[in-house]
């Protein structure tokens, strides 16, 4: 199976971070290597959990040069679009299940200079994107169902992580394949093998003694051929 040849990517999500503390844990991801930042963007509604909008974005913003990685779990996600953007967000990431409307929705991100990635809930199929591909700079696949930090991988995602590579390569397309939900040394080394390049991290590296040494130690491991 292909990877694509593409470097680890570490995305820490801030989910987990101590919101008391967010310059120091910003500081510490940044000093620890991390590739982006990832905002979990809830709306009680899509899923049963409630975070963050605008003003956390643009105080991320503030405190990092570092891209930021927006995952909107929300319905009528557009209606978020041009203050993200403005807040500092690089990549808009909604949900498949919750836009009727992809390649318009999809078409919009771009539009205002942003990258736009689709994500997929465990139950969604692969082929539910296949007619935006020319539209996505990112495809994630999800690996838990969306909503909390901390939850067990769902092993039946490394064989859909090998289908969207497949379908993704078939179409030469060069968008970031992302997995998100329960990453952590235990389970990278076999989405990577499935054809993963990017790795959104909550608990691993926040719960983690040493956190900064935590993603160190998931990008050696995703790095390892499995
Ligand atoms: C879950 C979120 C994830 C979450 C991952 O709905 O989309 O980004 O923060 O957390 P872990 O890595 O703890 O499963
Ligand atoms: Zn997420």
């Amino acid at each position: 199976m292909s990877n694509s040849g593409k470097p680890v990517r570490i995305a820490p999500s801030l989910l987990s971070a101590n919101f008391a503390r967010l310059a120091d844990e910003v500081a510490m991801c940044e000093a620890g290597g991390a590739d982006w930042l990832h905002i979990d963007v809830m709306d009680g509604c899509f899923v049963p959990n409630l975070t963050f909008g605008a003003k956390v974005i643009e105080t991320v913003r503030k405190l990092t040069k570092l891209p930021l990685d927006v995952h909107l779990m929300v319905v009528e996600p557009e209606k978020y679009f041009d203050d993200f953007v403005k807040a500092g967000a690089n990549t808009l990431t909604i949900h498949v299940e919750a836009a009727p409307h992809l390649h318009r929705q999809l078409s919009r991100i771009r539009e205002l200079g942003c990258a736009a990635g689709v994500a997929l809930n465990p139950a969604t199929p692969v082929e539910s994107i296949a007619e935006v591909i020319p539209d996505l700079d990112l495809l994630l696949i999800m690996t838990v169902n969306p909503g909390f930090g901390g939850q067990a991988f769902i092993p039946q995602s490394v064989a859909k992580v090998a289908r969207a590579r497949a379908l993704l390569d078939a179409a030469r397309s060069g968008a970031a394949l992302e997995v998100d939900g329960g990453i952590a040394r235990s389970t990278i080394a076999s989405v990577r093998a499935a054809g993963a390049d990017t790795f959104v991290a909550g608990n691993a590296v926040f719960s983690a003694k040493d956190p900064k040494a935590e993603i160190a130690a998931l990008r050696a491991t995703g790095a390892q051929r499995a």
